[in-house]
């Protein structure tokens, strides 16, 4: 499956002005001189990608809403939700499929959003951490992760969260073992993997009722 590199947006380097460009420039100029280099890179800078190739019309359900859209053919699943639909819970950590932190429910299943390009959720049902609480209630395993401090940091917690639920719910939820092997593609770089355990073998009985 299609992944896609996108460090330009994140800090590359700006085409056209090379760091020791600007540094040579600023020992000697004050912060005003800079600022048609910085007006001059902009406009060298490449159109970002959402405005560029192909696109595709879709039509989906996304936490109970009916979406209707043309997204870049290019375009996964994971950058559909956090740049158009503005929906940031769902977090990019590897973009390449191995980390779980873009983990969503498609059509009730755990996907990686970044390995799903955008063009194939037409007619599916989506749905994120944003979509799991009920009428104002956590999910209980959204609950069972703040009972038992599954987390540190939190940047893996949504992608935790929503594959711990469909552990439940696709039945792998039987024993510790089970739930190690079915959580193994989530990795929490802070290590809270005990905290994780317990809270989803507590929701696991909570959510039997
Ligand atoms: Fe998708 Fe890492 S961001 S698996
Ligand atoms: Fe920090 Fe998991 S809580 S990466």
């Amino acid at each position: 499956m299609d992944s896609q590199a996108h460090s330009d947006r994140y800090g590359g380097t700006v085409s056209g002005v090379s760091r020791r460009t600007v540094l040579g420039a600023g020992a000697g100029v004050t912060a005003a001189s800079l600022v048609p280099l910085r007006l001059e890179a902009q406009e060298q800078a490449p159109a970002p990608l959402q405005e560029a190739g192909p696109t595709t019309h879709i039509s989906f359900q996304v936490n109970g809403e009916q979406v209707e859209m043309d997204v870049d053919s290019r375009s996964s699943l994971l950058d559909l939700l956090r740049e158009r639909l503005a929906l940031t819970g769902t977090k990019k950590g590897c973009d390449h499929g191995q980390c779980g932190a873009c983990t969503v429910h498609l059509d009730g299943r755990a996907v990686s959003s970044c390995l799903t390009m955008a063009g194939k959720v037409d007619g599916r049902r989506v749905t994120t951490i944003e979509g799991l609480a009920s009428g104002g209630e956590l999910h209980p395993m959204q609950q069972a992760f703040i009972d038992n401090d599954a987390l540190q940091c939190g940047y893996c917690t949504p992608g935790q969260i929503m594959s711990a639920v469909a552990c439940v719910t696709e039945g792998h939820a039987t024993d510790p073992e089970s739930i190690r092997e079915f959580m193994s593609g989530n990795i929490c770089r802070c290590g809270a993997y005990v905290g994780i355990l317990a809270a989803v073998s507590q929701a696991a009985e909570t959510m039997k009722g």
